[in-house]
């Protein structure tokens, strides 16, 4: 009999299991994957880092290496190379969490696991090497079991995903060459980031979006300045604009895309990149059998511990309601575990940082101009832009800028949206300012080394009470 059991090993899942078993709980974790670490290490997060990263450093190479006074003649690309060292990068941080599953004595079950019968308290793995099935105990259950893509029929689109010509970002992470054309359906954060990654390589990228801008949670003015940088390094938006159609010919694709005017107008690309968000996966758990309860949008129903509506059993990350975002999930993961041992534990939702690792980097927290306005909330705002910061200015990363919203009241930090290089990097520093209620003169007035991209930050803070050095 375990104390707990987590199915998923995804950051929620296997995060939580640590955690659980760092509080003395005995634990196992079943992951139906060859490795741990689900989406986010093995087909998410992590290789698509890894091509950003190396995709940049190309683009870097031919547009800008110049600047510097750098001559690399001609510039060319091991596509094979740049794959093989995003699947090191990949394989060694999964076979970390394999070593942390043994060095925290966690039991690791290879295999599709599923609620026996009618009760929530046996588990049953269809164990794959050998095949086996085995029925496992448990006094709690937690479900990590992540999410699935939104495909073309999702959407009303007649198409299958056949890995070659109508991709999803699994494949997208792995091509064998480099497209001369991609349609990306859907400016979120995996068109973005991978629309990137390719059009940096050297493929014509045209990304429709159904709604009127892309990342529409993030601030109107920063979304704008984020769209143009990201305009000007060659990709193309198509907004408010919606596929209605596609059709395979031998060699390539063609899109019907209905404009905003009611039109139709036609895209011919050698691959299309459906990117249109995730749906919960909850397939073969029997959640139906032992009666869980799922939402509308077919997420699992927590309350604020996490608890589904039978008590023993928990459910964290992409399967419920929020942002699917691998931090989320970790964050609600040690607070299932601490809850489980009777500790206490809580998930400031509030503070979850968003970030699209687009260069230059797109990052925010807290709430937009929009949303504060819609709230009737009174704010002053700050501004700072990179381009006035000498680490940025000695870097040649000048583009973007920081904001800051903060109470006319009381002067707490309200939201932080940041574009600009290492956004993802400095928005931590407004993370914890606002995670401690800090106000927009505490961060003015803290010390910055100098020179320092967090200074723009500094400088921001100082710009809402018009008090900013170098503006
Ligand atoms: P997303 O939810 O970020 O974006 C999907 C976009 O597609 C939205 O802008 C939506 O309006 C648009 N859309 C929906 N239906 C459409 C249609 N029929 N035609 C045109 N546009 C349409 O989802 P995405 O990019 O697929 O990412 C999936 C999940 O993975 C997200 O929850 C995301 O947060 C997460 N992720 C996070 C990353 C990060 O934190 N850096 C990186 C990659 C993914």
């Amino acid at each position: 009999m375990y104390d707990v059991v987590v199915i998923g090993s995804g950051p929620g899942g296997y995060v939580c299991a640590i955690r659980c078993a760092q509080l003395g709980l005995k634990t196992a974790i079943i992951e139906k994957n060859a490795t741990l670490g689900g989406t986010c290490l093995n087909i998410g997060c992590i290789p698509s880092k890894a091509l950003l990263d190396s995709s940049e450093k190309y683009y870097q190479a031919i547009h800008h290496f110049k600047e510097h006074g750098i001559q690399v003649g001609n510039v060319s690309i091991d596509l094979d190379t740049m794959m093989k060292r995003k699947d090191q990068v990949v394989k060694e941080l999964t076979d970390g969490v394999r070593f942390l599953m043994n060095k925290n004595k966690i039991q690791v079950y290879s295999g599709v696991g599923s609620f026996y019968s009618y009760s929530s308290d046996k588990i049953e793995i269809q164990v794959k090497n050998p095949q086996k099935e085995e029925i496992i105990e448990t006094k709690k259950c937690v479900i990590a079991t992540g999410s699935q893509v939104i495909t073309p029929k999702d959407i009303g689109l007649n198409v299958e995903i056949d890995g070659e010509k109508i991709i999803i970002s699994d494949h997208a992470l792995a091509l064998k060459s480099i497209p001369k054309s991609m349609l990306v359906i859907g400016g979120g954060v995996i068109g973005l980031e991978l629309g990137s990654v390719w059009s940096r390589l050297g493929t014509n990228v045209t990304i429709v979006e159904v709604l009127p801008d892309i990342l529409m949670n993030l601030d109107g003015k920063m979304r704008q300045i984020a769209r143009k940088a990201l305009e000007k390094q060659g990709l193309k938006f198509l907004l408010n604009h919606k596929v209605v159609d596609i059709q395979l010919k031998k060699d390539s694709v063609i899109s019907k895309i209905q404009t905003p005017k009611n039109e139709t107008i036609e895209i011919e690309t050698e691959k299309v990149l459906v990117a249109v968000g995730r749906k919960p996966y909850t397939n073969g758990l029997n959640l139906e059998k032992i009666g869980v309860e799922l939402n509308q949008r077919g997420r699992i129903k927590v309350n604020q511990h996490l608890e589904t509506n039978l008590k023993n059993i928990y459910a964290i990350g992409d399967v419920i309601e929020g942002p699917m975002l691998a931090h989320k999930a970790e964050e609600e993961g040690i607070a299932v575990a601490h809850h489980i041992a009777n500790k206490y534990a809580h998930v400031n939702y509030d503070l979850c940082p968003y970030v699209v690792y687009t260069w230059p980097e797109i990052a925010w927290v807290g709430k937009s101009e929009e949303k504060l306005i819609e709230e009737g909330i009174e704010y002053n705002v700050g501004t700072f832009l990179f381009k006035a910061n000498g680490r940025a200015k000695g870097m040649g990363e000048t583009e973007g800028q920081v904001k800051i919203l903060a109470h006319k009241k009381t002067d707490k930090i309200l939201g932080v949206s940041i574009v600009g290089p290492y956004a993802s990097e400095i928005l931590g520093e407004a993370v914890i300012a606002m995670e401690f209620s800090g106000s927009s003169e505490d961060l003015g007035r803290s010390f910055h080394s100098h020179p320092n991209l967090l200074e723009v930050i500094k400088e921001a803070a100082l710009d809402v009470n018009k008090e900013a050095i170098h503006k």
